[in-house]
């Protein structure tokens, strides 16, 4: 390799090579910069109490900035002094108690991290504030499971996944618990994250002040899928959430078609119905999501893959594919067992 790199060196493309070579540390920096970017921003706030906590975090940074500086400035004025200073010799006091020495070696910090330390504390124990047992918003029960997350309206019959609906401009309590292991539920655009516990419910609340698509995921490292553990929450105007919520609350539509129907007789002899429910029909697992209104719904396997018959094909006839670990089993189907099976799920709105 050396021999290569030396040859290299040598000949007219070195001066091209070694500009690309210094812009390497610059461009990963600003990938990863970058990185925060997205619909999953909490620098982007539609929330009061998210705009806090982006507001604490600009402080950290410029605050973080200005002792940082101070160590830099302090390193360059060394520098320079350095001879004037001279090196420290054993059993003699180095004058290293210099009046800049003084400000950005202690003054500057100890002022800077008090005070952000004292204001982080105080932001903290209030953004950590649980909205009361009592509050008379309306509540949405979210489970964790790996890896995806149940989502039901207490008080009525509605039943969905990964996707949460709320109205907009409207306080909503969500209350978590965990199936299993323990997850974390993050809008990082409308709040801070919350533990999804086995055997203790943990609340929050969500307000979204506009209409729109807000992304979150799982925030607690939960096993192989982790990073495929999204969810997401749609802030509705309240009449389409109501309309919404009226819809989600009915037992399915019977299957209209041939095909549907035949569709609904593989899932209810297969493996399926053991494992999902959907209401009006026999079916009443519980290992995965409730499929009485999928097509409502616009992904797969926790924001993973399109909610589209060409994925939903994939997903059903090889599981392990497309989220390796999941539950899911894939199933032994016929080719039109399977064209049956995709027009009865394609029917469930
Ligand atoms: Cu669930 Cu990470």
């Amino acid at each position: 390799m050396s021999t290569g790199e030396g040859a290299v060196g040598r000949g007219p493309s070195s001066c091209r090579r070694r500009p690309r070579r210094l812009a390497l540390p610059p461009a990963l920096f600003l990938l990863v910069l970058l990185a925060g970017c997205g619909p999953m921003s909490p620098l982007d706030p539609e929330s009061e109490p998210a705009r806090r906590i982006s507001v604490l975090w600009w402080a950290m940074l410029a605050l973080a900035t200005i002792v940082f500086g101070g160590a830099c400035v302090m390193l360059i004025v060394g520098w320079f002094r350095r001879r004037e200073w001279g090196l420290p010799v054993l059993g003699e006091r180095p004058r290293l108690f210099d009046g800049s020495v003084v400000v950005f070696g202690i003054v500057i910090p100890v002022v800077v991290l008090v005070a952000l330390f004292a204001w982080a504390n105080v932001a903290m124990v209030q953004e950590t504030d649980s909205p009361p047992a009592n509050s008379p918003a309306m509540k949405i029960e979210v489970t964790g499971s790996q890896w995806w997350w149940q989502v039901r309206y207490p008080g009525t019959t509605a039943v969905t996944a990964n996707e949460i609906h709320i109205p907009a401009r409207t306080p909503v309590t969500i209350v978590t618990e965990a199936e299993d292991v323990i997850h974390s539920f993050w809008i990082p655009r409308l709040n801070r994250k919350v533990d999804s516990l086995p055997g203790h419910a943990n609340r929050l609340e969500l307000y979204a002040e506009k209409p729109g698509y807000y992304r979150g995921s799982c925030a607690e490292f939960c096993g192989q899928q982790h990073a495929r553990m999204g969810v997401a929450v749609y802030a509705d105007p309240p009449e389409r959430f109501r309309a919404w919520l009226a819809t989600m609350s009915r037992p399915r539509a019977a299957p209209a078609s041939p095909l549907a129907r035949r569709g609904e007789q593989v899932f209810m002899s297969k493996q399926c119905a053991s494992c999902h429910t959907i209401r009006g029909t026999p079916a009443r697992g519980e290992v995965g999501p409730d499929l009485t209104h999928l097509k409502t719904r616009s992904t797969l396997a926790a924001l993973t893959i399109p909610n589209r018959r060409g994925y939903l094909a994939g997903w059903v006839a090889d599981p392990q594919s497309v989220k390796e670990g999941a539950k899911m089993p894939a199933l032994d189907l016929t080719g039109p067992e399977l064209q049956a099976l995709l027009e009865y799920l394609e029917s469930l709105k």
